[in-house]
């Protein structure tokens, strides 16, 4: 068993998709072992996402995921990392593959309706922004 964080950005929550999104994850298997909504500050955002401080988009990234509300998902299961990144599909809607959370609901590239965890390492890095484990 795994953990992983799914969290919904803030044009998932504007769209009213965060029904939808947690059916999807106890559809295929998951368990929910925690969810909250939470709006980042710009220092929050800027240290959940500072892999990318320096990239061109890194501006623009912490103006969208600062602008509303977003639902951070504690969720478990067998190889919870991997998987839950193959339900949400490539960042790039566009290229996501059919089926995928990113396919049926992303905008754009920036705009991609939620954000998973990369590794186990940063899946407990990030559950901590919001809960306290
Ligand atoms: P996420 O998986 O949350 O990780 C970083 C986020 O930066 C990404 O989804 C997008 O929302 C955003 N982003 C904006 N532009 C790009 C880009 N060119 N490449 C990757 N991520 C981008």
């Amino acid at each position: 068993m795994g953990r992983t964080l799914l969290m919904i950005k803030p044009d998932g929550v504007e769209k009213g998709l965060i029904g939808r999104i947690i059916w999807f994850l106890e559809e295929n298997g998951f368990k929910i072992l925690g969810i909250r909504s939470k709006r980042f500050t710009r220092e929050e955002a800027e240290k959940f996402y500072e892999v990318h401080r320096g990239k061109e988009f890194f501006g623009s990234l912490v103006d969208y995921i600062t602008s509303g509300m977003v639902v951070g998902i504690m969720v478990e299961g067998e190889k919870a990392v991997e998987k839950i990144r193959e339900l949400i599909g490539s960042t790039d809607p566009k290229k996501a593959r059919v089926g995928t959370i990113r396919f049926m609901y992303g905008e754009s590239i920036e705009r991609n309706i939620v954000h998973a965890s990369d590794s186990e390492e940063s899946a407990e890095r990030e559950l901590k922004f919001f809960f306290e484990i």
